[in-house]
C-alpha cells in the first residue's frame, strides 16, 4: 500500500510518500481502508521529535490520527463492527496512523461516520472534536448558562469547540484575527474579540470556562478573566496549580484520549445539523509534506485534510 512515512525526526522534508506493508487486524481490531486521513499539529509535533519523551514510537512510523474509512476485515473477537461499515475514528497516538491507504485500529476506538457527510469532511472530525468534548465537557464540566472564552475559535479544535459549547446552551467568547469574524458569527460566536489588536483581558466579562489553545502569555493572561471557582483548560501547556490557586480558579491540561462513544455522539449531532464540520483543504495522501507545512502556519480556519481514494 501507499503510506507516508518518517524514518527519523526533522522538518517536512523527512515525511516519505512510499510503498509500506498492509497492515492486518489483530485480535480486537479492524482494518479500514482509508479514504481520508485528516492533518493535526499533533502530526508535525511528532514528526519533530516533540513528543519522543512522552509516547515510544518505532521508526517508520506512519503519521495522522484521524481517519475516515471503510471496514475491510475484522479480527478475531470483533463484534461490534463488520465489513463494509463506513467508520471515522482518532486512533491511538502511539500506533502507526492514517497517512495510508489501510490503518488498523482498534474496534472500541471506531464509531459508524456521520451518515449525512462525506469521508473527507468525516476525517477532519474525530481527533479536534474529540479534544473540544473532553475539554469542554469532561475537564470543564461547561453546562447551559455558563460563558466560556474559546482562543483560536477559527481553528480545527476551536470551530467544534464554538459549536459544542453552543449545543450546550452556553455564551461563547472567541478569539480569532479579523478575516474570521464573519465565519464565528455565523458558527454562534456572541462576542468575538481581535487578538491582534485588542487584549482580550479588556474587553471579556468573567468566564466560567477557558480553553486555551495557545498556552504561553495567552494562558497567563487568561487567569484574570476566569470567575472564582471557574476552571482553564488547556491542551497545549499543563497550567499552574500554583496560579489557579492564586486566582481562586482550577486548572486541568488534557491530552485526547480515543473514545468511540463520544465518536458516536459527534456523529449525530452532524446528522441533525447540531454541528457543522469545516474543511479548508483538500490534499492528495501524496502531498502530505505541503498540508503540513500549510498548517504549522499557525492560521487554518477548520481543518485540512488528505483524500486518500
Ligand atoms: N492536548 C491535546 O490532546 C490536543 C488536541 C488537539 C490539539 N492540541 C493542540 O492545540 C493547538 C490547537 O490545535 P488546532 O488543531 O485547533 O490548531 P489549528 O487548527 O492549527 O489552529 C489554527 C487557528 O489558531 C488561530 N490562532 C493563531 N494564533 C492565534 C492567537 N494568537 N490567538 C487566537 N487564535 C490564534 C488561527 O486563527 P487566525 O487565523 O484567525 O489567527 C487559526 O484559526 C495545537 O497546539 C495542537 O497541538 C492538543
Amino acid at each position: 500500500m501507499k503510506a507516508v512515512s518518517i524514518y527519523s525526526y526533522g522538518g517536512p522534508d523527512v515525511l516519505v510518500y512510499e510503498d509500506a506493508p498492509q497492515p492486518q487486524a489483530g485480535v480486537g481490531e479492524v482494518l479500514v481502508r482509508v479514504h481520508a486521513a485528516g492533518i493535526n499539529p499533533v502530526d508535525w509535533k511528532i514528526r519533530e521529535g516533540h513528543l519522543k519523551d512522552m509516547i515510544k514510537h518505532t521508526l517508520p512510523l506512519v503519521l495522522g490520527w484521524d481517519v475516515s474509512g471503510v471496514v475491510e476485515a475484522i479480527g478475531p473477537g470483533v463484534t461490534r463492527l463488520k465489513v463494509g461499515d463506513e467508520v471515522f475514528s482518532r486512533p491511538d497516538i502511539a500506533r502507526n496512523g492514517a497517512y495510508a491507504e489501510y490503518i488498523v485500529i482498534r474496534e472500541n476506538e471506531v464509531a459508524l461516520k456521520p451518515k449525512n457527510l462525506d469521508h473527507v469532511r468525516s476525517a477532519a472530525l474525530p481527533l479536534a472534536g474529540l479534544t473540544a468534548w473532553q475539554t469542554l465537557f469532561d475537564a470543564g464540566g461547561l453546562t447551559t448558562g455558563q460563558r466560556v472564552l474559546i482562543h483560536g475559535a477559527a481553528g480545527g479544535v476551536g470551530h467544534l469547540a464554538v459549536q459544542l459549547a453552543k449545543w450546550k446552551g452556553a455564551q461563547i467568547i472567541g478569539t480569532a484575527s479579523d478575516k474570521n469574524h464573519d465565519f464565528l458569527r455565523e458558527l454562534g460566536v456572541d462576542q468575538v474579540v481581535a487578538y491582534q489588536t485588542v487584549r482580550f483581558e479588556e474587553v471579556v466579562q468573567p468566564v466560567d470556562v477557558v480553553l486555551d489553545t495557545m498556552g504561553g502569555e495567552i494562558q497567563l493572561r487568561s487567569w484574570k478573566v476566569l470567575k472564582r471557582g471557574g476552571i482553564l483548560v488547556s491542551i497545549v501547556a499543563p497550567p499552574s496549580p500554583e496560579i489557579a490557586a492564586a486566582y481562586g480558579a482550577r486548572a486541568a491540561f488534557v491530552f485526547t484520549q480515543p473514545h468511540a462513544a463520544q465518536l458516536a455522539e459527534l456523529a449525530q449531532l452532524v446528522e441533525t445539523e447540531k454541528i457543522k464540520v469545516i474543511v479548508e483543504t483538500i490534499l492528495p495522501l501524496a502531498d502530505a509534506a505541503r498540508g503540513q507545512q500549510q498548517g504549522e502556519r499557525g492560521h487554518t480556519r477548520g481543518k485540512i485534510v488528505l483524500r486518500v481514494i
